[in-house]
């Protein structure tokens, strides 16, 4: 069988993306493999999940490492270029980079953001869709780049927002896609290496 490329998963907490990629890379068709799992949280629901299901689960807590968010993120790189990862998926990684780690995987690092960006970038994204009045909603796989949410555009899935949807029924609704999108759009990404 030819080489799958080997992916990181970066998560902070539930790790429902995280599964959906783990799920997705059990077919052997698939083009990639998720090599490891980490998280700045230890104490992560996700990582639990990963180790369950094979696949090696790090916690690179944050805390030792007080405000030196680039220290934090030489360790986090370090634990990736170790297991020969060539490809990083953002997935509910809910700390912002710093240049650093942003500058060492350009190209190569991957972001799901629960909107249809440019729109709604940052949190609450469907609580400001809804006060907005807007009549669809979706998510979208991006290349992360220096902004917050920002670099080119991979994927968008879209939904729409019917009337009587809460926070709760809309984030549903779109994670239901966004588990969809990002194994195909990383599947994508990762054949035109
Ligand atoms: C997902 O909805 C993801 O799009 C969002 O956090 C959630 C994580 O859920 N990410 C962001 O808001 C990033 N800006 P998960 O841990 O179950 O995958």
């Amino acid at each position: 069988m030819t080489q799958r490329t080997k992916v990181a998963v970066l998560i902070s907490g539930r790790g429902s993306n995280m599964e959906a990629l783990v799920r997705a890379a059990q077919d052997p068709a698939c083009p990639f493999e998720v090599v490891l799992v980490l998280s700045n949280k230890p104490e992560a629901g996700g990582l639990v999940t990963a180790a369950e299901a094979g696949i090696e689960a790090l916690a690179v807590d944050q805390r030792p490492f007080g405000k030196d968010r680039e220290a934090h993120e030489r360790a986090i790189d370090a634990a990736l270029r170790a297991r020969g990862v060539e490809v990083v998926a953002l997935a509910g990684y809910m700390r912002i980079l710093t240049p650093f780690l942003v500058e060492a995987w350009a190209g190569r690092m991957l972001n799901i953001h629960p909107s249809l960006l440019p729109k709604y970038p940052g949190l609450d994204t469907h609580g400001r869709a809804l006060a907005a009045g807007e009549v669809e909603a979706g998510c979208t796989v991006h290349l992360v780049t220096a902004g917050v949410d920002e670099g080119p555009v991979l994927g968008q899935a879209r939904v729409p927002i019917l009337p009587g949807d809460t926070e709760h029924m809309l984030s549903d609704r779109v994670l239901e896609q966004e588990h969809q999108l990002y194994a195909a759009t990383l599947a994508e990404f990762v054949r035109g290496l």
